[in-house]
């Protein structure tokens, strides 16, 4: 089946969907872009991930390119579309098309919106969170402002790149204290062995992932002990499990950190249950 991409307010076949040279996403990485599960063919979370986006936009003053209601509606189609019942729809909106020039283009300049769908293998990734995933950690070297979810990612992509070199699925940044901030592409999480949930508080230094504020739900629902707290890469070498949390990945074990192996070197009893139960405390749409 051939995939349809929304580009700047036509459905376009794949080979057709392309954006200007001079798109300022291209040229100076000056864009948002917002990752959403699709499961069933239903949305999940849009509403947070719509306010995160909101967000994201306002801090780097880019215009809102339509109403969420019709933002809405596009990465509906855009599912349909693509028949995808289980997996990814991917919206980027950035300060638009302009002659180069660093500072913003004039007012009026219309913001570029891109809007993508497709399916993730669902047994696959059961597959891989039966067995847990290995990362590895690396200096974050980051600029300050990652709670804005842009799109310039290039240490995200080097730290992802160091990780598959190495056998690893994700990458753990470590901040200056030896504290882990977060994923290349999630939110990282530890148990302790007294069996306290922590995962680092979302000041400046990490995206404050959908996941990660709806399993913080959960786990109060649930009763859980939870702390937000930023944690040591020692702590999280000595921690009874570990696990990642983002839109493509829900809840996912890690039984590796640098090559040693976590608590019994098997997928943490508690983050195997977040992982079966998530989906009961997100918002389906
Ligand atoms: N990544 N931290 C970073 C740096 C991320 O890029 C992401 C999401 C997360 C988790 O956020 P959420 O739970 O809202 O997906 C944390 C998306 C999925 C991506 O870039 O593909």
């Amino acid at each position: 089946m051939s995939r349809i991409a929304f580009v700047n307010g036509r459905y376009l076949p794949w080979r057709q969907a392309s954006v200007h040279i001079e798109d300022r996403g291209y040229q100076f990485s000056d864009g948002v872009y917002e990752v959403c599960e699709v499961r069933g063919g239903r949305l999940i979370d849009e509403r947070l991930h719509m306010a995160r986006l909101e967000r994201s936009l306002k801090e780097l003053r880019i215009a809102m390119p339509m109403s969420l209601k019709a933002i809405g509606l596009v990465m509906r189609e855009t599912v349909a579309r693509n028949r995808v019942r289980d997996g990814l729809v991917y919206i980027q909106i950035t300060r638009g098309v302009a002659r180069r020039d660093h500072a913003f283009p004039a007012a009026g300049t219309a913001p570029a919106v891109v809007v993508t769908a497709r399916g993730l293998d669902f047994a696959s990734n059961e597959r891989t969170a039966a067995e847990g995933i290995a990362v590895v950690t690396v200096p974050d070297n980051r600029w300050e402002r990652v709670d804005i979810k842009s799109v310039s990612l290039l240490p995200n992509v080097l730290a992802k790149q160091a990780a598959r070199e190495q056998g690893a699925k994700e990458a753990w940044f470590v901040d200056r204290d030896g504290r882990v901030t977060e994923g290349s592409s999630t939110n990282a999480w530890i148990v302790t062995r007294d069996g306290e949930v922590v995962t680092r508080p979302a000041d400046n230094g990490i995206l404050r992932g959908i996941t990660r504020t709806v399993l913080i739900e959960a786990l109060k629902a649930q009763g859980l002990t939870f702390k937000e707290r930023a944690f040591t890469v020692e702590e999280a070498y000595g921690a009874r499990e570990a696990f990642i949390t983002s839109a493509s990945m829900i809840v996912m074990p890690v039984t590796r950190i640098d090559g040693r192996p976590v608590g019994n070197g098997a997928p943490g009893l508690l983050a195997s249950a977040l992982r079966r139960d998530f989906h009961r405390y997100a918002e389906w749409a």
